[in-house]
């Protein structure tokens, strides 16, 4: 039996598409959304130039509007970064937070992470947490010790997670890489990522996290992943680029 949890499907776009591409996007796929089921939720996370375009098409509809990241700091003198103030006047509702291409590129910790969704929760921005190990990790046996250090940056949530946060396991080794974990992998994993929710913050609390698998997704090994009780939907890359394909993963998490 699928749990009481609403099954969660977020398009990070990363650094794809202008804001004429995303509108077009938003065109075709929005002209599919009276066919696709309502008991699953959908975010689309557009580059910050295409945000303002895209939030426009999706205010009129049960789309979330979300970003890939937020600055730690609320104003100032950080050039090139963007705040969460920004991201709420622009009608934005969860942001990405502790992706993997930010934790390689960008050298970014869980020291940040944990202060980026401490400024969104405080907002009213739900954060989507991302965490997940590398092939070597893996290979090393040491996934859960991984996991486990990434989940240190929810630690400046005192004793309550803030409403609607969301957990996105994205094993390095799958994203954009044409190799999805198994779902039995994913789910190993999720399990694993709950009981450490369960053991920080209370099993109720825990048992309302939506846990998203995200690492090359598609629309023919969704039904697989997202039918399994403890992955709660995804957060897709590639596929979520195509409106038919993202509307296929809308159909294969709420079917
Ligand atoms: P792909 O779906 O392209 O593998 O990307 C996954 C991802 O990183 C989503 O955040």
């Amino acid at each position: 039996m699928k749990s009481a949890r609403t099954p969660l499907v977020v398009a990070n776009w990363k650094m794809n598409k202008t804001p004429s591409e995303a509108a077009a996007f938003c065109d075709d796929f929005l002209s599919r959304l009276p066919g696709l089921p309502e008991g699953v939720d959908l975010a689309i996370a557009p580059a910050f130039p295409a945000l303002e375009r895209v939030g426009r098409h999706l205010a009129p509809t049960r789309v979330k509007l979300a970003a890939q990241d937020v600055h730690v700091e609320p104003k100032g003198a950080f050039t090139g970064e963007v705040s969460v103030a920004m991201l709420t006047d622009l009608g934005v509702a969860m942001a990405l937070v502790g992706h993997s291409e930010r934790r390689r590129d960008r050298k970014e910790t869980e020291a940040d992470f944990s202060r980026k969704m401490k400024r969104l929760a405080d907002a009213g921005l739900a954060p989507v947490y991302c965490v997940g190990e590398t092939l070597e990790e893996r290979d090393g046996g040491r996934t859960e010790a991984v996991l486990a250090a990434q989940m240190a940056a929810l630690d400046l949530f005192g004793d309550a997670l803030p409403p609607g946060f969301v957990l996105a396991y994205e094993p390095v080794w799958a994203i954009g890489t044409g190799r999805a974990a198994t779902p039995e992998m994913a789910v190993d994993a999720h399990a694993f990522l709950r009981a450490r929710l369960a053991d920080r913050f209370g099993s109720q609390s825990a048992g309302g996290v939506r846990i998203l698998y995200g690492g090359s997704v598609t629309p023919a090994n969704a039904k697989d992943l997202f039918s399994r009780d403890e992955i709660d939907g995804g957060l897709v890359g590639g596929a979520s680029l195509v409106p038919a394909d993202f509307a296929a993963l809308a159909v294969a998490a709420g079917g």
